[in-house]
């Protein structure tokens, strides 16, 4: 009788006891590649492998990200670019640190009110569509500068590949094919007449992109100046005023990439290492993190109740104060020793209670929405000796501005939609929301691009980011916590659904399908509003995961065509 009143409350015990259910997406395999000595992790096989191949050459990391960042403008003009711009954080082998900023800047003729109309109305489709919307590009003049301070080979050794490649053509994948197809409409509308992708490319057809080749021909002869002083940028300035923009050879020729100091954090044992602003990424990720490190989250299951529960509500306070206070630390002041104090965050998450969701209006700053386009790509490269990359970059939105430039064969961002085209009205101290985000010539705007190397006591651990607008930050944030407090391998970790909050609009947003049901209906219990319609995905998530035997494994996400490769 005792022995089964013993077995009735082991069994009751581990009913109520046991952790809320795991709910992994199980189709795709759960771990990646591994490889011994070094790996790049795109979002295409192509780019990947001419990583790879330079670093088989004897080349470091550095100058296999200027191979992968310009194989991925030929590879993957989705987001890909020479006409766009990005963010990259490295660790040496040695421990050392530091960022570049090739972020995108404002031509000397734009102005606070420039896609407002008479009415002080934002006008639809300005800051999105054609030659308006275009900022200066960063992605020439990255490379070049990582490649001048960090680089071994010579620049020929990179770009020839990189040039072969647009010569030879890129196979269509059947999503390529569908994304072609579904922004056709939208070329049409940006350009003066049909270009190379207006026609009805299929599954496995072959495009070849002689153009870029002769552009990036000439570059590789005389350098970052042919994009910003040469015949390109005379074609450039010519090609955009034509299409009614303002940039100038004048915007061109002074256009500087800058190296910036990392943010950098603890969360528990590990130090996070991420893009400063102008990229929002790493303060968004510093103040999520820390706020929730209190809650020690790995007692509770990966997207079970109480973890969602934390991770949004940290969410919905940083995001509130990054539609606030961020901005181009060129042009506005920017408290982050403050922003990201333990004593603000803890005090930020005082009215924190698992009985019910706070709401966000009720959250500080400013009611300013984040409103960011989705398609942007990370890349993740460890090199054989030890030094280790993260790099996003982007064209904005999905092929940028969708203007295309057939003479010199690539297409130019969107990213002056990332500046507030309006900002807020003022807040409880008088302060504009979303001021530090207006529009200035020769401000960079504000991003949310979160290339992120993590170290563990003290020794590299993972390298990590991803594509997604305002959803990089929360994706990057769960991968790291996949990994390290959900126990997860890198591809694990990858696959893992995701779900993101970002203060406005006041809802959880899910991927759709995979999440258990009674957290989802516990949380609208609480006064969550969840949506699983807007984000078919959320993130694409590309990283390396340093082994406990020192081999690496990469995660390239299969909601794109993203492939890991290494030896
Ligand atoms: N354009 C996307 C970002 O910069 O975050």
């Amino acid at each position: 009788m005792k022995k089964f009143t013993y077995s009735l409350l082991f069994i009751a015990c581990f009913i109520s006891c046991k952790k809320e259910p795991l709910i992994i997406k199980k189709k795709e395999p759960q771990v990646g590649l591994v490889s011994k000595n070094a790996m790049v992790v795109s979002a295409r096989a192509e780019a990947s492998q001419i990583g790879i191949d330079i670093l088989k050459k004897g080349g470091n990391a550095f100058d296999a990200m200027v191979a992968t960042e310009l194989a991925l403008a030929v590879a993957y003009p989705y987001a890909g670019n020479i006409g766009g711009g990005g963010f990259m954080v490295y660790r040496m082998a040695n421990g050392d640190i530091g960022g570049i900023d090739y972020r995108e800047k404002a031509p000397l003729a734009s102005t606070k009110n420039m896609f407002l109309d008479k009415n002080s109305n934002v006008i639809p489709g300005k800051s999105t569509l054609g030659a308006m919307a275009v900022g200066i590009p960063g992605t020439i003049a990255g490379v070049f500068a990582v490649h001048e301070k960090l680089g071994w080979l010579p620049i020929e050794d990179i770009l020839t590949p990189v040039i072969n490649l647009a010569y030879k053509g890129i196979v269509v994948t059947e999503k390529q094919e569908k994304r072609i197809k579904e922004y056709q409409p939208q070329f049409l509308k940006a350009n003066k007449e049909a270009t190379l992708f207006n026609k009805h490319w299929k599954t496995n057809d072959t495009i070849k992109y002689p153009a870029l080749a002769k552009t990036l021909e000439r570059i590789l002869k005389n350098g970052k100046d042919e994009f910003y002083k040469g015949e390109t940028a005379k074609i450039l300035a010519r090609f955009i005023k034509d299409n009614g923009g303002i940039i100038t050879e004048e915007d061109l020729s002074k256009y500087n990439a800058k190296w910036r100091d990392p943010i950098t954090f603890t969360f528990e044992d590990l130090k996070i290492i991420s893009m400063s602003p102008p990229s929002s990424g790493g303060v968004c990720l510093a103040q999520i993190m820390k706020m929730i490190e209190p809650y020690n989250i790995s007692q509770y299951n990966h997207n079970s109740l109480k973890a969602i529960q934390i991770i949004t509500e940290a969410e919905r306070r940083a995001y509130a104060d990054r539609s606030f206070y961020l901005g181009d630390p060129d042009f506005v002041e920017i408290p982050l020793d403050k922003l990201i104090s333990n004593f603000y965050l803890n005090e930020r998450m005082s009215d924190f209670s698992f009985e019910k969701a706070t709401l966000s209006k009720d959250v500080s700053h400013g009611n300013v929405q984040v409103i960011e386009s989705d398609e942007t790509t990370h890349y993740s490269i460890v090199d054989q000796f030890g030094n280790a990359i993260s790099a996003t970059t982007t064209l904005n939105g999905a092929y940028g501005s969708k203007l295309y430039c057939s003479e010199l064969g690539f297409f130019l961002n969107n990213e002056m939609d990332d500046f507030s085209s309006k900002p807020g009205e003022p807040n409880m101290f008088g302060l504009i929301g979303a001021e530090a985000n207006s529009i200035a010539p020769e401000k960079r705007m504000l991003s949310s691009m979160t290339p992120t190397i993590v170290e563990k006591n003290g020794k590299l651990y993972m390298s990590v980011g991803t594509p997604g607008g305002s959803t990089i930050i929360t994706s990057v944030l769960q991968t790291i916590l996949n990994v390290y407090a959900f126990k997860m391998g890198m591809q694990e970790a990858v696959n893992a659904p995701r779900f993101h909050h970002q203060w406005l609009p006041d809802e959880i947003r899910m991927e759709p399908n995979l999440f258990d049901e009674s957290a989802i209906n516990e949380l609208k219990k609480l006064g969550y509003f969840i949506n699983e319609k807007d984000s078919r995905v959320i993130g694409k998530v590309d990283g390396i995961l340093v082994l406990n035997d020192k081999s690496y494994e990469g995660g390239a996400d299969h909601r794109g065509d993203d492939t890991a490769v290494g030896f």
